[in-house]
C-alpha cells in the first residue's frame, strides 16, 4: 500500500484525522482533527512556540483578529496580487491551476481557455448587511497582524532590532485545487515570525534561519535526506519576496512545498506607513537615526507538519519469532504498525495496562492511572489481550506501556515496555512518575 493511503487509513481509523461534515457526504476537502490528532498537532504548536518564543530572549508572541480592516489587505497587495493563475476547461468548465494542468483536462481531455488570475482571498461581510461598504476578508496569512502591531509591540515592550515577532492561527485561502489529504486545504494552520532587522544584516538572518528551520524538522523526527532546499526564481516568488527558499519534502505524491524562508524587505511596513500615515519607524538608541527596518520571515505550515511527522514515524516492522510470547497477539501475527513520533510529540506518553479486570489487579491499576495522569497523558486499556493493547498503543506512537500483573499485588512491582525497542523492565511503582517523566524528556 502506499505510504500516503497507509497513514491515511490509520489517520481515520485511529482517530487522528476524520473527513470533515463527514454524517452530511463530507465537504471536499475538509477535515476535522479527532481527540488523537488534536492532541499531536497541540503538542507541534506548543513545543514550536516553546523553542522559538519562549525560550529565546528576541521573540514576542500575538494572538491577533482573524479579520482586519480590509485597508490592510489593500496595502499588503493582497487584494490585488495574492492570486494563482487558472484554467478553466472548454468543455466540462471544470477549473484548475494553469501550473498543474497539463496541456489537456485529466476529467474529460478537453482543451483549456487562457489563463486568467484567480484571487485567492475569502471575502465576507460584516454585520447584517451584505453591501461593498461591509465587505472583508479572512485572512490569508498570519504576517499582516504582526506588521499592523509592529509600532504597539515595538512602545509596549520596549524591544531593540534584531527582534521577532510570532503567531500562530488559521488562515484561509480560496485554492482552486485543494488536496492530498491535509497537504492543501483551504482553510489551515500558520506559525510564523517575523523577524526584524537593519537591511545591511538581512542576509546573516536568513542564513541563521535557514539552519533553525532544519533543527526544527530534525527535532520533529523528519529525515534530511527527505528534504529540500528549493531557491524559488525571480519572476517565481510572492510579491513581497526578494529572496524565497522554500523547504520542500519528498511527499509520496512528489516533491512540493514544507515551509518557506521569505525576505520581504521593507515592505510590507513601507506600505503600511504609506497607507495608514501612521509611523512604523524604528529609531536606533544608540545613534538617534529612525528608518523602517526590513523582514526576514520563516513560515511553517502547521497542517503541513502534522502529515509529514506522521509519514516519517510510520513504520512496518516484521517481529521476529524470538520475541517474548505477550508481543504477540497470535502466532500468525509477526508484523507490527508503529508511530514512531518523537516522544515530545506523541499524543498519549503512557497506556496503563491491567492484565485482568479482576478488583485486586483494578484497585491497584485505577489509582496509578490517577496519579499518572496528573503529569503526563495517559490511556488506560483493559480490553483484549496484552499483545493486541501492545499492538494499539504501537500503531498510536504511545512510548511507553505500564501493565499491572498477578505479582504486582506482591512485589509492588510493574512492567514498562517500550514502544521502539520492544524492550521490557520491572519496576517499582513508588517513584514510577518521575521515572517516566525522566525517560520522556530525553
Ligand atoms: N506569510 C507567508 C506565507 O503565508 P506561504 O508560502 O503562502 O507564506 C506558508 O504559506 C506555509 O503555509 C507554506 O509553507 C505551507 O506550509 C502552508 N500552506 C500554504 N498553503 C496551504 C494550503 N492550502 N493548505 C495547507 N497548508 C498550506
Amino acid at each position: 500500500m502506499d505510504r500516503m493511503d497507509a497513514v491515511e487509513g490509520l489517520a481515520k481509523r485511529r482517530g487522528f484525522i476524520f473527513p470533515g461534515s463527514d454524517i452530511y457526504g463530507g465537504l471536499a476537502n475538509s477535515w476535522d482533527y479527532g481527540p488523537l490528532g488534536a492532541e499531536l498537532k497541540k503538542n507541534i504548536k506548543d513545543e514550536w512556540w516553546k523553542r522559538f518564543v519562549r525560550q529565546r530572549t528576541d521573540m514576542v508572541g500575538i494572538d491577533a483578529a482573524l479579520i482586519m480592516n480590509p485597508k490592510v489587505w489593500e496595502a499588503s497587495g493582497h487584494v490585488k496580487q495574492f492570486s494563482d493563475p487558472l484554467v478553466e476547461c472548454k468543455k466540462c468548465h471544470e477549473r484548475f491551476r494553469a501550473d498543474q494542468a497539463g496541456e489537456a483536462c485529466p476529467s474529460c481531455g478537453g482543451g483549456f481557455g487562457p489563463a486568467r488570475q484567480f484571487n485567492l482571498m475569502f471575502k465576507t461581510f460584516l454585520g447584517s448587511t451584505e453591501e461593498a461598504k461591509n465587505q472583508a476578508y479572512l485572512r490569508g496569512e498570519l504576517a499582516q497582524a504582526m506588521f499592523v502591531d509592529f509600532p504597539a509591540v515595538l512602545q509596549s515592550m520596549r524591544r531593540r532590532l534584531p527582534f521577532g515577532i510570532a503567531s500562530q492561527g488559521k488562515v484561509f485561502r480560496n485554492e482552486i485545487t485543494p488536496g492530498n489529504f491535509i497537504f492543501r486545504t483551504r482553510e489551515f494552520d500558520l506559525m510564523e515570525f517575523e523577524y526584524f532587522c537593519a537591511e545591511n544584516e538581512w542576509e546573516r538572518h536568513f542564513e541563521y534561519w535557514l539552519v533553525e528551520m532544519k533543527e526544527w524538522l530534525t527535532h520533529c523526527g523528519v529525515d534530511a535526506k527527505n528534504v529540500y532546499f528549493h531557491e524559488i526564481e525571480d519572476g517565481e516568488r510572492a510579491h513581497y519576496s526578494k529572496r524565497t527558499v522554500d523547504i520542500e519534502y519528498e511527499y509520496p505524491f512528489g516533491r512540493k512545498e514544507l515551509y518557506g524562508l521569505a525576505y520581504r524587505t521593507d515592505f510590507d511596513l513601507k506600505n503600511h506607513m504609506e497607507s495608514s500615515g501612521q509611523d512604523m519607524r524604528y529609531m536606533d538608541p544608540e545613534t538617534g537615526e529612525k528608518f523602517v527596518p526590513h523582514v526576514v520571515e520563516p513560515t511553517f505550515g502547521l497542517d503541513r507538519t502534522v502529515l509529514v511527522s506522521m509519514l516519517e514515524a510510520y513504520a512496518e516492522e516484521k517481529l521476529e519469532a524470538k520475541k517474548s510470547k505477550s508481543e504477540r497477539d497470535d502466532e500468525a501475527d509477526d508484523t507490527r504498525i508503529v508511530m514512531k513520533f518523537p516522544k515530545w510529540m506523541a499524543p498519549y506518553k503512557v497506556a496503563v495496562l491491567p492484565l485482568s479486570k479482576k478488583k485486586e489487579i483494578a484497585d491497584i491499576a485505577e489509582p496509578l492511572y490517577a496519579e499518572l495522569r496528573r503529569g503526563m497523558m495517559c490511556d488506560y486499556d483493559e480490553t483484549q489481550s496484552i499483545g493486541k493493547r501492545y499492538r494499539r498503543q504501537d500503531e498510536i506512537g504511545t512510548p511507553y506501556c505500564v501493565t499491572i500483573d498477578f505479582d504486582t499485588e506482591k512485589d509492588g512491582c510493574v512492567t514498562v515496555r517500550d514502544r521502539d525497542s520492544m524492550a521490557q523492565e520491572r519496576v517499582a511503582i513508588e517513584g514510577l512518575a518521575d521515572l517516566l517523566l525522566k525517560k520522556l524528556s530525553v
